[in-house]
């Protein structure tokens, strides 16, 4: 964790619940669950048809964040099955999940994704890029598509946007599969990743960009994984359906644990 920087807890909920019953239930519980806590930042993004019913419930809330999945980087047009930044701006997103490897694998590429994270940063919002290796090698080879996925995703962005940008590094093996690299590769990758911003920025901007983990953090690995591996919170899919479980990562992370 870096100081004068807030945790940061993402909850992507991906194409989950099944109606807007339950999701709108679970945004209350969570709601709930978490209080008044002013120590961590605290996302979900739900999937965007049910934006509008979560944002009523959280739209008093200091606490939690509403975040989408996924935008498309112009503002309006001929772009079938699309949805722009300012029409979710208006239920007060603030942040928006990019890159994510399960959206990678459907066809977007690191072009696409920088033109997102570029209209992203313009609207003033906060863009998670997405990244991580399919599988490691011994050679450590991965390195290289990581930086690659790192310096393509932040084209043309300037130092002063970085308070803006966070990078979820999130190993496509450990996505709800149950497995976790150890605290110790992790911490090798936020060091990997923070050397890859200060060869692109000053190290004193690089620093304002917030690393993430994700990839089967749960109650049980979540205090270990943030301490040992010195990242600045979690990007979480399948626990953040939980409420209790969502709430016990969210305390793990708190400065006063
Ligand atoms: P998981 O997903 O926590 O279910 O592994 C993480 C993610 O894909 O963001």
């Amino acid at each position: 964790m870096k100081k004068g920087i807030l945790p940061l807890i993402v909850g992507n909920w991906k194409m989950n619940p099944l109606s807007i019953t339950i999701a709108t239930s679970l945004a209350k519980n969570i709601k709930t669950a978490v209080g008044k806590i002013d120590d961590v930042d605290i996302v979900i993004a739900p999937p965007t048809v049910y934006i509008a019913s979560v944002h009523a419930i959280l739209k008093h809330s200091k606490t939690i964040a509403l975040g989408v999945q996924t935008i498309h980087h112009e503002k309006l047009g001929a772009f079938t099955g699309e949805i722009s930044i300012p029409m979710v701006h208006e239920f007060s997103v603030r942040y928006i999940i990019l890159g994510h490897s399960e959206r990678r694998a459907l066809g977007e590429d690191d072009v696409t994704i920088n033109e997102k994270l570029t209209a992203t940063l313009k609207a003033g919002m906060t863009a998670i890029l997405c990244i991580g290796e399919k599988k490691r090698d011994e050679g450590g080879l991965y390195l290289s598509g990581i930086e690659k996925q790192i310096r393509a995703g932040l084209v043309g962005v300037s130092r002063t946007k970085l308070s803006h940008v966070v990078i979820a590094y999130e190993p496509v093996w450990a996505i709800g599969s149950g497995m976790t690299p150890t605290a110790e590769d992790i911490h090798e990758m936020r060091l990997f990743i923070e050397k890859i911003l200060s060869d692109m920025y000053e190290r004193n901007y690089a620093q304002k960009v917030r690393v993430l983990y994700g990839g089967s953090v749960d109650e049980k690995n979540a205090r270990e994984l943030f301490v040992g591996g010195t990242v600045d919170g979690f990007l979480v899919g399948g626990a953040s359906l939980h409420v209790k479980t969502f709430r016990d990562i969210i305390m793990s992370v708190r400065p006063t644990h």
